[in-house]
């Protein structure tokens, strides 16, 4: 899977959570949980790889540096999130609003940032990126779940 791909799929999964959030309502924390793990691994990555990699072509430096400022977005609600009360009112009006942002952001990467991407970047260089990708995904996960047994 190359670069494109691979983050690709993962948005059809956030997605496919958020779908499952709202046809369900209420207070699903443990849905919760999987999403915010899922945008947890998915922003490391693109900040980690890729980003770093496509900001310095000068037509993508505005709109890697604005992904990032809506990733930060989206880790305060669920920072946010994560420190209400079970029961709280505010949970379902702000996974509302998170949903809404990560698929605003979604939809710029897929739509502005990718295309571009895919016409500035080789082929090859796609595919190792997709390889890199795919192996910090895993050692980030292992470290997660190590922090989260402790
Ligand atoms: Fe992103
Ligand atoms: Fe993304």
């Amino acid at each position: 899977m190359n670069a494109i791909e691979l983050l690709k799929a993962d948005h059809e999964k956030v997605k496919s959570l958020f779908k499952q959030a709202e046809a369900e309502g209420g207070n699903n924390w443990e849905l919760f949980k999987k999403i915010k793990e899922e945008l947890d691994v998915h922003t490391h990555i693109e900040e980690e790889i890729l980003y770093p990699r496509i900001k310095e072509v000068e037509e993508l430096t505005d709109i890697v540096l604005e992904g990032v400022e809506e990733h930060h977005q989206a880790k305060v609600v669920m920072r946010e999130m994560e420190a209400l009360s079970k029961d709280s009112e505010k949970f379902e009006p702000k996974m509302m609003v998170l949903m809404e942002n990560v698929e605003h952001h979604i939809k710029e990467e897929e739509e502005e940032m990718f295309p571009k991407i895919e016409k500035l970047i080789a082929e090859e260089e796609l595919e190792e990126l997709g390889r890199r990708l795919e192996a910090e995904k895993r050692s980030f996960s292992r470290k997660m779940t190590g922090r989260a047994a402790k």
